[in-house]
């Protein structure tokens, strides 16, 4: 029998979200009877309770800060303890959405262009608002640097970009990128394998918090999604490059833009959800992987030394 330590919760702002995650994960394999469960939710006594179960393996279901950036990875590398989805390097690579946007940009992959801002006691408004004209111009996104689930995410234009980026002080550091209109399309990669896209047409502003998680806001999901062959492979072979230039593993997700036929990259997530809402279950289902062998196939992938 393995046994599965089960990772989910945590400290991030993703919180309940991770946690719904684990829901769904939990209930699909409870299902099959040879795997022996334990959900924790990591704090101050987490290596004390992995110790005490021993598992096979861990099942990394956290999001954001301390489980998508490389700490829990580093512990769990400590620990000697094999685990699922992306390593370290790469978690922290990848949860920077600065520095994963400048190993992009090196390699050739389109991203929208940006200026980080950085909140310092005296800043002038006018210099920020200049820059961004000297640059790209609004509309402009606003987004915290390694953040998720659209948390802190603000499109504005001139006229209310002060009041939305003092929404933002906490953060200290922050993007502030073109906006890109056009079409949200995000793919997937599945061990070391391109396993489809879904393309997301929000009834709301964008594709923030609500419409990601709430069926109420009706976002409407899109498989399959109406490209041409060749941009079809052209994005998959995109989110591959972007996947292996960051070294990740198990599975990861990225999302795009797609606008005058050009596909910007705006992030790729190392811990990708996997609600009944999430993105990835729904690539893999019209894949024909259903749910539980989406999860068994990113177990099977759990290491260490990554
Ligand atoms: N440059 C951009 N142009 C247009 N829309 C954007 C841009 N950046 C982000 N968005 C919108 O905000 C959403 C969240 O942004 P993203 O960079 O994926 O951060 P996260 O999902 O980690 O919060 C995107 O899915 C998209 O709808
Ligand atoms: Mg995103």
């Amino acid at each position: 029998m393995d046994k599965v330590l089960i990772l989910a919760g945590g400290y991030s702002n993703e919180r309940e979200i991770s946690l719904i995650t684990a829901k769904s994960v939990i209930n699909e394999l409870k299902k099959n009877k040879k795997y022996k469960l334990l959900l924790i939710e990591p704090d101050g006594n987490f290596v004390k309770k992995l110790r005490k179960f021993k598992p096979n393996l861990v099942l990394n279901l956290l999001h954001g800060r301390y489980g998508e950036d490389g700490y829990i990875q580093s512990i769990l590398e400590s620990e000697k303890v094999k685990y699922t989805h992306s390593g370290v390097l790469s978690s922290s690579l990848a949860i920077d959405k600065e520095i994963s946007k400048k190993i992009f940009i090196k390699n050739n992959i389109l991203t929208p262009p940006y200026i980080k801002f950085s909140f310092k006691n005296n800043f002038k408004i006018q210099n920020v608002i200049k820059k961004i004209g000297q640059n790209f111009g609004f509309p402009v996104v606003l987004k915290p640097i390694n953040e998720g689930s659209s948390v802190g995410v603000y499109i504005c234009n001139k006229r209310n970009f002060k009041s939305n980026l003092l929404k933002l002080e906490k953060f200290k550091d922050i993007l502030i990128e073109k906006y890109i209109p056009g079409r949200e399309i995000q793919a997937a990669i599945l061990s070391q394998k391109k396993l489809g896209i879904i393309e997301l047409k929000p009834k709301r502003k964008f594709y923030d918090y609500k419409a990601k998680y709430s069926s109420s806001a009706e976002t409407e999901h899109i498989i399959p999604v109406n490209l041409s062959p060749k941009n079809f492979n052209k994005i998959n072979t995109i989110a591959m490059k972007a996947h292996r230039l960051l070294k990740c593993r198990g599975v990861s997700r990225s999302d795009f833009r797609y606008y005058n036929n050009k596909f910007y990259l705006l992030e790729l997530n190392t811990q990708p959800g996997m609600t009944s809402l999430s993105l990835v279950p729904e690539i893999a289902k019209f894949k024909k992987i259903c749910f539980m062998e989406l999860i068994e196939e990113i177990m099977k992938d759990a290491s260490i030394d990554k």
